[in-house]
């Protein structure tokens, strides 16, 4: 292989480990706040988990407001409502809890409340002006890495339009990993996340833009998922599984912050939007396929992936090793219960020749380590149907 160089970047201070959410305190004490505002959603209030990091703060005697309304897939008129809250409380400190939702609505009240405009000006990388006030991403699910990327998924209703905003002021200050918080995720929410933890792992590693300190990353997170992911699934209460995980999707995350990612994620976009399948599960059935069709491209890439899963490999042919790969990724997805086709996750034919069309522009493409055509994207989707 041509020997390259290459730039790491992991802007954000992690502080991982069972139990750490009773460092919070210390942690926003050391940012010098007035007052701090958490931007969570309905489903981390039910789940009692809202209840315990606000008894953390008021035993600390730290003032908050609370925004507890963000909905999967976060539209720019939600982050607008996060935004008068925060000005009208005279918040200096934003702190997200929850899945990739609540922290990139996050990132976006972030960018709104420091730059002019709408927040769909800043779409594409390096487009913000001012970082703004400091941020804490606490993640309730293992998971998407947002905690510690410079990437925001956001919506404009309007437009029906998903968009991405990449730049280094959307990372948060602090990322604040408790894997006691994960526990009552329940079992398809546990599967679905970590197999799109997997997904960001698998494509960092295979990425174009791929280089040595994400690889470690990424092959040591590969190794931790396909051991603990169908523990974690089906004993949610299992501490070690769930430690594990968590620290898995952190290593992912700042792999394919570095890397960016591939052509599963270029077509899961889509299928969110044409069929509402999350992005997970698409991730999940898309990945088995797209790594078969990435194989001929880089062969010992996909041996070594398959090694970090533990596989016993024959050694004789590096492309029946090679293929060993997505044949586990789909014996992990059965094992986590998710389903293996897209017609099982509510997607039509009808639409496929859309998805593929939709996938081919997605800015994820040029990374794949296999160039792939409309028509190859379409043969994709039709082998996953
Ligand atoms: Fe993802």
């Amino acid at each position: 292989m041509i020997a390259k160089g290459f730039n790491f970047k992991l802007p954000t201070e992690i502080e991982f480990g069972p139990g750490s959410l009773t460092r919070l305190p210390e942690k926003i004490a050391a940012f010098n706040t007035n007052k701090v505002m958490i931007v969570t959603d309905p489903g981390i209030v039910k789940a009692g988990i809202l209840e315990r990091i606000s008894n953390v703060l008021t035993q600390a005697g730290l003032r908050y407001a609370v925004f507890d309304q963000v909905e999967s897939d976060p539209s720019t008129k939600t982050i607008e409502k996060i935004r008068e809250m925060a000005k009208q409380e005279e918040v200096d400190l934003l702190v997200a809890v929850g899945g990739g939702s609540s922290i990139d609505a996050a990132k976006g009240a972030r960018v709104q409340l420091a730059n002019e405009g709408k927040l769909l000006d800043y779409a594409g990388l390096n487009k913000v002006k001012n970082k703004g006030v400091p941020f804490i991403a606490i993640p309730t699910t293992a998971g998407t890495g947002s905690e510690v990327t410079i990437f925001a998924v956001l919506t404009e209703l309007d437009q029906n339009l998903k968009f991405t905003i990449a730049s280094p002021y959307l990372a948060p200050d602090l990322a604040l990993l408790d894997p006691e918080l994960t526990l009552l995720l329940p079992p398809m929410m546990t599967a679905a996340t970590g197999l799109d933890a997997l997904t960001h792992a698998i494509e960092a590693f295979t990425s174009l833009a791929s280089q040595p300190i994400c690889d470690v990353l990424a092959l040591e997170s590969i190794r931790l998922i396909y051991k603990y992911l169908p523990q974690a699934t089906t004993n949610g209460t299992n501490l070690e599984a769930r430690t594990e995980m968590l620290k898995a999707q952190l290593l992912a995350g700042a792999a394919f912050n570095n890397t960016n990612l591939g052509l599963s994620h270029a077509i899961a976009s889509p299928l969110g939007g044409h069929f509402h399948i999350p992005h997970g599960i698409a991730n999940a059935i898309m990945l088995p396929y797209v790594m078969n069709f990435n194989v001929p491209a880089g062969p010992e890439k996909y041996v070594k992936i398959a090694e970090a899963m533990g596989i016993c490999l024959i050694g004789k042919d590096i492309y029946e090793d090679a293929y060993e790969a997505p044949k586990a990724v789909e014996r992990l997805v059965v094992l986590c219960g998710l389903p293996r086709k897209l017609r099982d996750a509510g997607a039509t034919e009808d639409k496929l020749d859309d998805v593929a069309k939709d996938a081919l522009k997605s800015g994820m493409l040029k990374f794949n380590i296999r160039k792939a055509s409309e028509k190859q994207i379409k043969e994709i989707l039709l082998e996953a149907f």
